[in-house]
């Protein structure tokens, strides 16, 4: 007979101890540890699975065809991936709910038509699974679909069919048998992605595991999960945009700076080869408070347009919001533009806007979001075929940015005439480019180019 053993596991880092503690001895969280039975294996269980025929190898005895990766057909999945999905591996997708996380995987099953596919969805049934595939338009016989959460059950129907590629709809509906606990808990994320990871490993089926995130954005469930897969992406975007990004966080087989870039409309995702194009409106109109940023996610350039509105506060206490940027950061350049600058806009409400619901993490953005603020502050608008790239520091200097040469060939190539940058960047073919070149070291400097 099976023993029951109870522990009590932190839900926050996976942690377990004999008793009941207060706060986690390991992550020192509050309130997290949770009382969790389980079976312990007798060594009776028939896990097929767990015997394995593995054995030690030299590096010129592994045949690298063996790992050939798998073609996604999704040309931004892939490039993120580092290529395609190698067999074998574990991805962790996670995202917030409703982003398109299981668009996403349905939509890679459905076009990768030359793998064998298997979609186990925990969360809908094949009814809803088919309405979703006729949303998205897609026909593949090729691909079988399973509404299934026991952990045996799926891996019994991953032995029997032989798949290529096993997506596995959430990892938090997975329970196993030999587990007394709920669903969704640490005990049973960590025993379904460990088996599965085995399964995985042993007879070179790639695995996708869709995870929810928690309220702070993490991937809900013990770090261990994160820790034993190869590759963790996230799903990230604003819900009432129509623009998602997918970034990977930890790839054990290619770049993480790679970052891919969708627009979910009415028949599924799709490949935004171009992002600038969408960012930066069409309009020929000037309006004040208008700027336009080149901007770098990963590696990937792109102009992104920063909206900007400065007006009198109507109550004592003026207002700073912003939508995509760091409000921290906002504030910080404001004292900046106070201290070395001399703008007053102590009493102003200042509202900051970035297009499309896109988040922006890198310093670069910040000579667009101050030249914005100006803008609409003297209400003077800049030149549309200006485009400004620059981090600013604390003593009002304007501090060079990587990848300039990218981000120049990008403006040049969307047709801006004029880009300011900071002094002292290093360019590489400063001559051949055909769009005029500022180079500031000063907020001054900049703004006197600018607003001439
Ligand atoms: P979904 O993939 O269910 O999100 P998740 O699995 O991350 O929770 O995405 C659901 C959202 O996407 C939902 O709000 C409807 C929208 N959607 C479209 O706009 N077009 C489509 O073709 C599909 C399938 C979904
Ligand atoms: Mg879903």
């Amino acid at each position: 007979m099976s023993k029951v053993k109870t522990t009590y596991v932190c839900q926050e880092c996976g942690i377990d101890s004999a008793k009941w503690l207060g706060k986690c001895p390991s992550c020192g969280a509050w309130n997290t540890m949770v009382e969790e039975k389980f079976t312990k294996p007798t060594g009776n269980e028939k896990y097929n699975y767990v015997k394995t025929n593995n054995k030690p190898a030299s590096l010129s005895q592994i045949e690298p065809d063996k790992y050939k990766r798998l073609d996604t057909c999704i040309n931004e999945f892939n490039r993120i991936l580092g290529g395609g999905i190698i067999p074998g591996s574990l991805i962790l997708l996670g995202g917030e709910p409703g982003i398109g996380k299981s668009t996403l995987a349905l939509q890679t099953a459905l076009k990768a038509k030359q793998l064998k596919t298997l979609y186990v969805s925990g969360e809908e049934s094949l009814e809803q699974l088919k309405i979703r595939a006729q949303r998205i338009n897609i026909d593949n016989d090729a691909c079988l679909f399973l509404n299934e959460t026991s952990l045996e059950a799926i891996l019994n129907h991953i032995s029997h069919e032989q798949p290529q590629f096993v997506i596995i709809d959430s990892v938090q509906t997975l329970f196993s048998e030999t587990i007394d606990s709920v669903p969704g808990s640490v005990s049973q994320i960590r025993e379904s992605a460990g088996r599965l990871l085995r399964m995985a490993k042993e007879k070179h089926i790639a695995v996708l595991l869709i995870g929810h995130i928690t309220k702070d954005g993490t991937i809900a469930g013990p770090k261990v999960l994160e820790h034993i897969v190869d590759t963790v992406m996230q799903f990230e975007g604003d819900n009432r945009h129509s623009y998602r990004i997918l970034r990977s966080n930890k790839n054990r087989f290619g770049s993480t700076s790679e970052i891919g870039i969708f627009e979910m409309n009415a028949s599924g995702l799709h490949e935004v080869q171009n992002p600038s194009e969408l960012l930066i409106p069409h309009s020929a109109e000037e309006l004040s408070g208008v700027s336009i940023a080149c901007t770098i996610d990963g590696i990937r350039p792109f102009l992104i347009e920063v909206q900007a509105l400065v007006s009198t506060a109507a109550y004592g206490t003026p207002q700073r919001s912003s939508t995509g940027f760091d409000t921290r950061r906002l504030n910080m350049l404001l004292a900046v533009l106070e201290k070395r600058v001399g703008f007053h806009l102590a009493a102003k409400d200042i509202f900051i806007n970035l297009a499309g619901g896109i988040k922006i993490i890198d310093p670069g953005i910040d000579l667009a979001i101050i030249s914005a603020i100006l803008s609409s502050n003297v209400d003077m608008p800049i030149s549309r075929a200006t485009c400004f790239t620059g981090e600013v520091g604390l003593t009002g200097e304007i501090r060079p940015v990587d990848r300039i040469d990218q981000r120049i060939a990008e403006a040049e190539k969307l047709g801006f005439k004029h880009m300011v940058i900071p002094k002292g960047s290093k360019l590489q073919s400063a001559k051949s480019y055909n769009i005029k070149i500022t180079q500031a070291s000063k907020l001054d400097k900049a703004f006197k180019e600018v607003f001439a």
